[in-house]
């Protein structure tokens, strides 16, 4: 087995399995930030990420992707089922969004969340040099670092949790909590959006274990496990460019004359997930075209929801009642050739994607809770003219960066359709002004310096990635 000195572990593999034009399937780099971001870095050491193609056959013998390993760890039906769509995409992902759908206890789904995570940490364990680095992503694997510690312990381990990490109150409702704390101690430095789930790791590590833990850091074991906010960013320049090149300002053109050419598009682009607050903003929207407001005719609303986790009760409730909400807004208040809501649930390119967002002026991310929302920065460097209002959830980690967006409660119906029409009406002066200060603020941090930021503080002895992270 040949090894590496850089090991990403995800659940999913950076790629994309599509069909070549002669028929052939063809694995191809999907467009996740993250592979992006590490790509360079990844090119300049043996690197390999670990992670999930799919499926639930045996797991294919993939080729390098950009120079990259990839390392297949296969998933079962069962596991598919227990520890993918059950113990993560329905106990931890609704308890680590503000539980604002009921989380769902099985004690089948921890035995898999266990068997799964001991697998991805053993192939982690397998491919990884003596000393390397290996970095663990997100939710589904939080049981990795001490796992893979026991197994390897001259590795350096870090933890990034994409999603937000609840208040203990929440937290404390899990039945194994104790456990899956400790498997994030494994880690060396634990990895966050915002300072708040920093802190809220650290209280709840000194109420289960009473061990001495502060927002920065906690000492277990002997060992010191750093704890910091790394807010992950997005390849700003690289979506600048693309919304720039002239094919994409022309396929904007015409999407917005097969809009009907309206003085106002509203966009919102999501997975179909109850945590990004698609019902509350299309009952705004309706409220605000009954309540006459806005005018079909002039203002439209693209909403885009790609359907995720399908198999899943609470997604298939979710896309049962948008779908119900959309047919009804466009029943009473569309006429022929003239919907009130555009609504499809296609994967587009990002080509298309950048289209849509030069079309949006104003582009509504209003989720209940998002660990980041990487869309409303997309939006943000798409607009490279400075033009366009950002309409954003103050519960979005966002939010914390785009303090300069249209800021609302999700939850203030009358809030959302106040600050929607305040967006829909800005002076643009007022929004070109705020526009640039985001805009900036994305090129100043982008996945370059989120990745240099947290490989640099894992590494603090500087000596180890010094050679990989300069440029
Ligand atoms: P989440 O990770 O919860 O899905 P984010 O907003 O952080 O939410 O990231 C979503 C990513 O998926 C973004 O990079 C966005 O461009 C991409 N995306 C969303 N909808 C589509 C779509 N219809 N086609 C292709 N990519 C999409
Ligand atoms: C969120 C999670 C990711 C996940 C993505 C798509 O962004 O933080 O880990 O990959 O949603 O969800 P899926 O279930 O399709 O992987």
């Amino acid at each position: 087995m040949r090894q590496s000195s850089l090991v990403v572990v995800a659940n999913r593999l950076p790629i994309d399995d599509s069909v070549a034009p002669d028929g052939a399937c063809e694995w191809r780099r999907s467009p996740g930030g993250l592979m992006s971001a590490l790509h360079p870095l990844l090119q300049h050491t043996p690197a390999t990420w670990v992670g999930w193609a799919g499926g639930t056959g045996p797991a294919p013998d993939l080729p390098d992707v950009d120079g990259v390993r990839m390392h297949t760890v296969p998933l079962t039906p069962e596991d598919f089922r227990d520890h993918y769509e059950g113990f993560a995409n329905a106990t931890l992902w609704p308890l680590y969004h503000d539980a604002v759908e009921q989380p769902e206890h099985h004690r089948r789904w921890w035995e898999a969340y266990q068997r799964v995570n001991r697998r991805f940490a053993e192939a982690a364990a397998e491919v990884t040099d003596h000393g390397g680095v290996v970095w663990v992503q997100d939710y589904h694997l939080q049981l990795v670092p001490a796992l893979l510690r026991e197994l390897r312990p001259d590795l350096r381990i870090g933890f990034f949790l994409h999603v937000p990490f609840p208040p203990p109150e929440l937290f404390m409702q899990l039945p194994r909590r104790a456990e899956l704390l400790r498997g994030m101690l494994g880690a060396d430095l634990i990895g966050f959006q915002r300072a708040q789930a920093a802190h809220n790791f650290a209280q709840l590590v000194s109420k289960l274990f009473g061990i001495p833990a502060t927002d920065r850091q906690v000492e277990v074991d002997g060992r010191t496990v750093r704890v910091g906010a790394f807010p992950v960013a997005i390849d700003t320049a690289e979506m600048a460019a693309l919304a720039a090149r002239p094919d994409v300002a022309a396929r904007a053109d015409r999407l917005r004359h097969d809009l009907g050419d309206p003085d106002h598009v509203i966009l919102s682009v999501d997975r179909m997930d109850y945590t990004k607050g698609i019902e509350q903003r299309l009952k705004a929207y309706s409220e605000l075209i009954a309540d006459g407001h806005v005018k079909v005719r002039d203002t439209v609303l693209v909403q885009v929801a790609v359907p995720s986790r399908e198999r899943v009760g609470q997604y298939q409730i979710l896309r049962d009642r948008v779908e119900r909400e959309v047919g009804r807004i466009n029943g009473e208040f569309g006429r022929v050739g003239e919907p009130a809501i555009h609504y499809l649930t296609q994967p587009f390119d990002r080509a298309e994607l950048a289209a849509l967002y030069r079309i949006a002026d104003v582009m509504a991310v209003t989720p209940l809770r998002d660990g980041m929302n990487l869309v409303a920065k997309e939006y943000v460097a798409a607009r490279v003219d400075d033009t366009g209002a950002l309409l954003l959830s103050e519960f979005a980690g966002a939010a914390a960066e785009l303090s300069q967006a249209y800021l609302v409660n999700p939850h203030d119906l009358e809030g959302l359709k106040q600050m929607l029409l305040t967006a829909l009406e800005a002076d643009p002066r007022d929004t070109t002004a705020r526009m640039r200060a985001m805009r900036e603020h994305l090129h100043r941090y982008d996945i370059r310096s989120w990745v240099r930021s947290y490989l640099g503080a894992l590494d603090d002895s500087g000596s180890l990635l010094r050679s990989m992270i300069s440029d």
